[in-house]
């Protein structure tokens, strides 16, 4: 087995030989799971201070590190700072410190560690993610549910869409419906299902215009978004007024006794609907119950909203 330090430093998972033991395996995810320097408050901060000292600065006589900064600002969901360094950078150039230059490359390459990391663990799972999903999960049932009322043509969106799991029992349903998932991970948008379209993109930066979904969903993907709140005002940017919205993700209660990656935040009811609230109608916001198979009791959280016209 490899040193820790190089352990840390291992980006594909599959490259893994495959003569190591089960045991061993478990050994270096732990190892690499520890040796993880934020908890997502912790990430938080790192990158509202980056984004603070991106404006501070001032501009650079250096276009590209200030377009590689812009386009982590926009990763990030730093979208009005982006715009205004962007802004700036056309406007004039001028000099900075040589001291803060060098505080926001090790900021900016902190946080580019993260989102990397975050990324190879969904490229490096990408054949773990189950291709279908249980016509009796309770997940299932809540979002064949929400979908009721949702017109036969409507431009529907999965946010964090895995293997599009989802997508294709929805394709099932009604074929009609134009259905797009958007997922970080490059590969799991190599085999779409039937009638789905799939794109790469982050909840924080979606890659769709100002109202242009009939309706968005999203099935244990913030968790991982790093910056939830700010992936759940992406949402609501891109649903038409109208349009409707669905959340499950797994509820706080459970995040001590389960296993789970560093960076995840599970969420209290009460938190998710305090950011849908200003925009839209929250609908439900309750916990799923046990169904039998893989959810556990009130493991999950449901939210459901219509954006205010
Ligand atoms: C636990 S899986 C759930 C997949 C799918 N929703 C399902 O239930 O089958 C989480 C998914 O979210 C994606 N993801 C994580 N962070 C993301 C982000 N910031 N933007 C878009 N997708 C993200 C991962 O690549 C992964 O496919």
């Amino acid at each position: 087995m490899p040193s820790p330090a190089a352990i840390t430093r291992i980006r594909d998972w599959s490259t893994l030989p495959t003569k190591w033991s089960r045991g061993l395996k478990r050994r270096a995810r732990s190892i690499w799971r520890n040796s993880f320097e934020y908890d997502a408050q912790e990430f938080e901060q790192l990158a509202t201070r980056f984004a603070r000292q991106c404006l501070a600065v001032g501009v650079l006589a250096d276009p590209s590190r200030q377009h590689r900064w812009i386009v982590t600002l926009r990763t990030l969901g730093f979208h009005i700072e982006a715009d205004t360094l962007a802004a700036r950078w056309q406007a004039s150039v001028t000099s900075m410190a040589v001291e803060q230059l060098a505080e926001l490359d090790a900021l900016h390459a902190r946080l580019q560690r993260v989102l990397q990391r975050v990324a190879s663990l969904f490229e490096r799972d990408e054949q773990s993610l189950p291709k279908c999903i249980d016509a009796h999960d309770a997940r299932w049932l809540a979002v064949r549910n929400w979908t009721r009322p949702i017109s036969s043509t409507a431009r529907i969106a999965d946010l964090g869409c895995g293997s599009g799991r989802f997508l294709r029992a929805l394709h099932d349903e009604c074929a009609t419906w134009r259905l797009i998932g958007i997922d970080l991970a490059r590969t799991m948008m190599m085999n779409p299902p039937p009638g789905v379209a799939m794109a790469t993109g982050g909840l924080l930066c979606l890659p769709f215009a100002d109202e242009s979904l009939d309706a968005v969903f999203s099935v244990e993907a913030l968790e991982h978004a790093l910056r939830p709140r700010v992936a759940v005002d992406e949402m609501l940017r891109v649903l038409r007024p109208g349009g409707r919205l669905l959340i499950i993700d797994k509820h706080r209660g459970w995040q001590a006794r389960c296993e789970h990656e560093p960076w995840e935040r599970w969420f209290e009811l009460p938190e998710v609907a305090g950011w849908l609230a200003p925009y839209a109608q929250v609908e439900r916001c309750e916990l799923l119950p046990a169904d039998g198979g893989e959810v556990p009791d009130e493991l999950f959280c449901l939210w459901t909203a219509v954006k205010h016209g």
